[in-house]
């Protein structure tokens, strides 16, 4: 890259976070990476009638940008089907989020012309305007109304994101709605979004509803998905990266493609501000700081309430870092052995290994520490898992800023492709 100019820089870096946006979720086919299976998934619920889908997994895993892209994936004539989406939030109620789909569905109606009887005029008006035909609005009206657009060659697809979000009386009459869909055969696909490790927490009870209903589970990402994202970004952004750099960037973010653009957006911009085509391995080392500050403030909040805030010399920070690397079962479950809290280890990383039960329970019952961890199963055989999995990734990344990952537990976390010049020795904050 030649010598830039203020202005080309800042243009660039503005490039940078459109090819890489950790804050927002992907809405174009273009960045929109891997989910090949789930996407499928969804596509054939949409085309077979009476079919509904609810898509769950982590926070951050990439639910909405799955959703967002269904348009577009959408292969059939667009003419013929109609995508809505909406986000609930803890004050909605079944009838507040379904006045809120009806409101973007327009529906045309013809008149007569008050002079000329020959004459007909369309109007459109918002499906919503027939709810005030309905002293109580369920499942039936509901059904009913949608039964107005939609026909045996209109299909209407309604996305509901953050299902998570209402209460479970609320989100009970959903599941009572798609049941009645798909009795009626109406020619509608709902498609319910949410947080969820298991549909039960989601929907509740749903028998009733199993057949027709598709779950779509997104597990984290594979890491040659993440390594598809970074692929593209850098294409678009015509620059290049290290392959050390590259796999560093995916196996820090651990399957959350949040991290894969946080990370990959602060290493571009610091190599732009180098006046760099390409991001050399010691940019991660700035693109880990960096990320830090930047990260979803609630994580940042999570994890200093856990780690005891600013405080030094405690144990906790060593303690979320075991935690984080432990191995899960596919749920995101650990027990207390699979914590490999080792707290003096030689240059190799072994150490004799600490039980730290004490520590699990209290970062799930000490609500002074903001339950990062929740805990199931009976006394003496508890498991545990992250509230919030999202943490996990920070909390290496932390770790590995703070000088507590050692050099033989960050080659592990990244497979030994670590550059020599990326290890402990070049964050200085150890203490
Ligand atoms: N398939 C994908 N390809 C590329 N980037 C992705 C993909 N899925 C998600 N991302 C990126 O990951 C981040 C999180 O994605 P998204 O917001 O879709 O997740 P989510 O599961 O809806 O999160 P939340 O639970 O917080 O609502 C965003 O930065 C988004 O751009
Ligand atoms: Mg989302």
């Amino acid at each position: 890259m030649h010598r830039m100019n203020e202005q080309v820089k800042k243009k660039k870096i503005f490039e940078c976070g459109k090819a890489f946006s950790p804050k927002a979720p992907v809405n174009t086919l273009q960045l929109f990476k891997g989910r090949r299976e789930q996407l499928q998934k969804v596509l054939t619920s949409i085309a077979a009638r009476g079919n509904h889908v609810v898509i769950f997994g982590d926070r951050g895993v990439g639910k909405t940008s799955l959703t967002n892209i269904l348009k577009d994936a959408i292969e059939d004539d667009l003419d013929q089907v109609e995508v809505v989406k909406v986000n609930c939030n803890a004050n909605d109620t079944f009838e507040s989020v379904w006045r809120r789909i009806l409101s973007e569905i327009m529906f045309a109606t013809e008149y007569q012309d008050a002079e000329d009887d020959n004459e007909w005029k369309q109007v459109e008006n918002p499906l919503s305007d027939w709810l005030q035909h309905y002293k109580t609005v369920g499942s039936g009206e509901i059904k009913n109304i949608l039964k107005m657009k939609c026909s045996e060659t209109y299909e209407i697809v309604i996305a509901i994101d953050e299902f998570d979000r209402l209460d479970q009386g609320e989100r009970r009459m959903f599941a009572d709605t798609i049941k009645e869909l798909s009795d009626y055969s109406v020619n509608v696909t709902i498609i319910i979004i949410g947080v969820a490790n298991d549909i039960n927490v989601l929907i509740g009870e749903h028998r009733s509803i199993e057949r027709c209903l598709t779950q779509v589970y997104m597990p984290p990402m594979t890491k040659s998905e993440l390594k598809e994202i970074i692929d593209t970004a850098l294409r678009i952004l015509n620059m290049k990266i290290e392959q050390d750099a590259k796999e560093v960037i995916v196996s820090l973010s651990r399957g959350y493609p949040y991290y894969t653009h946080l990370l990959g957006y602060e290493a571009s911009v610091r190599a732009v501000k180098l006046q760099s085509n390409t991001i050399q391995n010691q940019d991660i080392r700035t693109a880990i700081q960096e990320s830090l500050k930047n990260a979803q403030a609630s994580v940042r909040d999570d994890y200093n309430k856990a780690a005891d805030g600013q405080r030094k010399g405690t144990r906790y920070p060593a303690i979320l870092l075991a935690c984080a690397t432990a191995d899960t079962d596919e749920y995101g479950y650990f027990k207390p052995p699979d914590v490999k809290y080792k707290p003096v280890v030689d240059e190799h990383g072994e150490g004799p290994e600490v039980d730290c039960s004490e520590y699990l329970n209290r970062l799930s019952t000490d609500v002074t520490r903001g339950l990062i961890l929740e805990r199931s199963g009976e006394a003496r055989k508890y498991k545990y898992r992250f509230k919030n999995a999202l943490i996990k990734p920070y909390i290496i990344i932390k770790g590995i800023k703070d000088g507590i990952v050692s050099n033989a537990a960050l080659n592990n976390i990244c497979e030994n492709k670590v550059p020599p010049n990326v290890t402990k020795s070049m964050f200085g904050d150890y203490e």
